[in-house]
């Protein structure tokens, strides 16, 4: 797990350039809400103390403050490359790991965790840490995918794994927290657990946009397969499929499936 740990914070989120290769896929939703997802999951004042662990280059902490949040926003990552990338305008950048906040106890009114509580060995670990830093009457809230997400995207990218010589690839880490195992993991620490399910469409015009997105976990990924040519196969194979796939239709249509968790002790 550890030798995992370094992995992510030195090199798949080294920077921000392979999870905005990931995002960039997610732009092509139908709808496009004008309010960010936290504040559509649990309705704030906008003077609340919010800590977003996670919180990558600030996606979501920008979003607050485009909804007009007043209150004071700190952002964590154990990144030093993701953290460079958030304005200190928009929240304050603390350098730490998730399981050890260099906080106060019962300092936020509101702590996030979004899209990766699953990257975490010991979750249980991190969320006793989460509800540590939270106020009595916090909440928590934590987003993540469904096993059923993205699923024209991921069974021919599991297919051309098991090709090359790789293990059968089922959305890789996760698992270890989603959408269908989320509300036992978090019951286990918050005595209120609610679920807010999402899904959406998206139609992706370019095999590249979709070559990029698959590309970009090369660091969990490609290990997995007996050499680098095996490793751009995948992304070919993959890549052949998607623009066989707009030939066809006109775009490469994805169904994203996930959740965002509202918790209280
Ligand atoms: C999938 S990205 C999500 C970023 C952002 N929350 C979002 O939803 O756009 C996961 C983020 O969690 C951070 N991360 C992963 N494990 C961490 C840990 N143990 N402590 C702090 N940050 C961690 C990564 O550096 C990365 O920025």
């Amino acid at each position: 797990m550890s030798d995992e740990r370094e992995v992510l914070r030195t090199q798949a989120y080294g920077g921000s350039a392979k999870l905005r290769a990931r995002q960039a896929l997610w732009a092509f939703g139908e709808d496009q809400p004008a309010t960010s997802r936290v504040t559509r999951a649990h309705r704030l004042s906008g003077a609340e103390t919010i800590v977003d662990v996670g919180c990558g280059h600030g996606a979501d902490l920008r979003a607050l403050r485009r909804d007009g949040h007043r209150g004071p926003l700190i952002g964590v990552d154990f990144s030093v490359g993701m953290l460079a990338e958030l304005e200190p305008t928009v929240a304050d950048p603390v350098l730490a790991d998730a399981l050890a906040l260099p906080l106060a106890s019962g300092v936020a009114d509101v702590v996030l965790a979004m899209h990766m509580l699953y990257h975490l060995g010991d979750i249980p670990a991190a969320l006793i840490e989460f509800r540590r830093v939270l106020r009595r009457d916090g909440v928590f809230i934590a987003s993540t995918n469904s096993v059923t997400s993205a699923p024209e995207l991921i069974e021919p990218w599991s297919e051309a794994m098991v090709e090359l010589g790789g293990p059968s690839f089922g959305g890789g880490s996760g698992h270890r927290f989603s959408v269908e195992n989320g509300a036992g993991i978090l019951g286990s620490v918050f005595g209120a657990v609610k679920l807010r399910e999402v899904e959406g469409v998206f139609r992706v015009p370019e095999a590249r946009i979709v070559r990029d997105y698959v590309a970009s976990t090369d660091d969990l990924n490609e290990p997995m397969l007996p050499d680098h040519e095996a490793w751009e196969a995948v992304l070919d194979q993959v890549a052949a499929h998607a623009q066989s796939v707009i030939d066809r239709e006109g775009c490469f249509t994805v169904t994203a499936r996930g959740g965002i968790f509202v918790c209280r002790r």
